[in-house]
């Protein structure tokens, strides 16, 4: 059975959820599930935009079959090559033998070495490039790094539906919803969003900002991301969550703190600075066990609060390794422009404190508290003018 829905005029929805799978890229859990979105213009000439995971191959097939009847499909517009969305190539050139396939060059390269069908009447567009095809006209915006360097948007400029690749998507299944407005996105889609842009798409930043702008030039009526519901309604919402988490800035001012103990000794030091600084009127606080919590709900909220606090027990000479995990992956995503304190715990060579500032310090505009400090197995009394200025440093730099 079909499950299609327009969008607009000759637009319709063809993607699915996918409630199977347990964790995207194999990493990242998602309880929620995820959709794949994909999206099929009818004019005199049919096109495709982008396909599907291969997980959900079969609805996907009978949605193109419902939409098309009897029709051929002319072209397929891949805006992004990765699996989740590129998985189904192959059956759209069985199913469509003739269908001409239009990328920018990188698109090509990939298709090739993902061993799709490449063929003569590949079309190859550059930045700004327009192709009609009857009623519609399809402006191609490169877009490279959002999230993979083939990567670009569509733009249709008859009628302002922006095809934005996986930029403004989401984890979460949309359960029969499309639109932004059938679905409560604050409270059921803005934390499952921060985890998918931090996760996967927060490294470019400056690539998702540059899109940004040239978005910003067009008369953008729908954003129709790979992810997620399609925005046609409070486009401003989500445009500002984006500009913040792609520059790095802190959506609130607040406290992550991210511990990792063995025994429970650094983890009390944790809970001690969190009722310190609880007590000093700063309430918004959030505190994970880097051992129990995925690492990308951990990442989630290093984009989304102004200050983090990592303490960690010294394991082998090194950081405790889920911590250490998880500094390291907001390094490689590039998540700058925090202030950041430290606990550090050993019994006899402490190491963890300062190979967490080694770390910090090859990060771009990370503010580590000078009142950062180690104990010895316990929190002891001596400690506790120790944390009391490193909280007291935390308040008055928080804004
Ligand atoms: C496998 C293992 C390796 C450790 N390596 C070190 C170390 O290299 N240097 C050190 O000072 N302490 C080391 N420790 C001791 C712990 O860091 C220390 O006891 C700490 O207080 C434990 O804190 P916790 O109660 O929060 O787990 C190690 C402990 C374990 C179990
Ligand atoms: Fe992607
Ligand atoms: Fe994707």
């Amino acid at each position: 059975m079909h499950n299609v829905r327009e969008i607009t005029k000759d637009l319709y929805s063809i993607g699915g959820d996918d409630r199977k799978l347990s964790r995207f890229e194999n990493i990242h859990p998602i309880p929620e599930g995820i959709s794949y979105n994909s999206y099929l213009l009818v004019d005199e000439k049919t096109v495709l935009l982008d396909t599907v995971d291969l997980s959900i191959s079969d609805n996907f097939i009978e949605n193109v079959q419902e939409v098309l009847g009897e029709r051929p499909l002319d072209y397929l517009v891949i805006n992004h090559m990765e699996p989740d969305h590129a998985g189904s190539i192959g059956f759209i050139q069985e199913y469509y033998p003739d269908v001409k396939v239009i990328g920018t060059k990188k698109t090509f390269d990939l298709l090739d070495q993902f061993n799709f069908k490449t063929s003569e009447d590949n079309i190859v567009v550059k930045d700004g490039d327009t192709m009609s095809f009857g009623e519609h006209e399809l402006m191609f915006i490169s877009a490279p790094m959002v999230h993979w360097p083939e990567t670009m948007a569509t733009f249709d400029t008859s009628n302002g539906v922006l095809f934005t690749a996986d930029a403004f998507g989401t984890f979460k299944s949309l359960d029969g919803k499309l639109f932004n407005d059938e679905v409560d996105f604050e409270s059921d889609f803005l934390v499952p969003a921060r985890r998918y842009y931090s996760n996967i798409v927060g490294k470019y930043g400056p690539q998702v900002q540059s899109l940004m702008k040239k978005a910003s030039k067009l008369d953008v009526k729908y954003i129709a991301p790979l992810h997620g519901p399609v925005w046609r309604t409070d486009l401003e919402y989500i445009l500002d969550k984006y500009d913040k988490w792609s520059k790095y800035e802190a959506e609130e001012q607040g406290v992550l703190i991210v511990y990792g103990s063995m025994y429970g000794n650094t983890e009390k030091a944790a809970e001690d600075l969190a009722k310190r600084l609880i007590q000093k009127g700063m309430t918004n606080i959030k505190m994970y066990d880097a051992s129990k919590t995925h690492v990308s709900y951990l990442v989630s909220d290093a984009f989304k609060y102004s200050h983090i606090v990592l303490a960690s027990a010294t394991y082998n000479l090194n950081i405790y390794t889920p911590v250490q995990n998880f500094l390291l992956d907001i390094k490689s995503l590039n998540l700058r422009n925090r202030t950041v304190g430290i606990v550090g715990n050993g019994s006899w060579a402490p190491t963890a404190e300062k190979l967490m500032k080694e770390i910090l310090g090859k990060m771009k505009d990370m503010d580590v508290l000078e009142e950062s400090f180690t104990i010895t197995s316990t929190m002891k009394e001596e400690d506790v003018p120790k944390m009391e200025a490193l909280a007291d440093s935390i308040i008055e730099t928080l804004e």
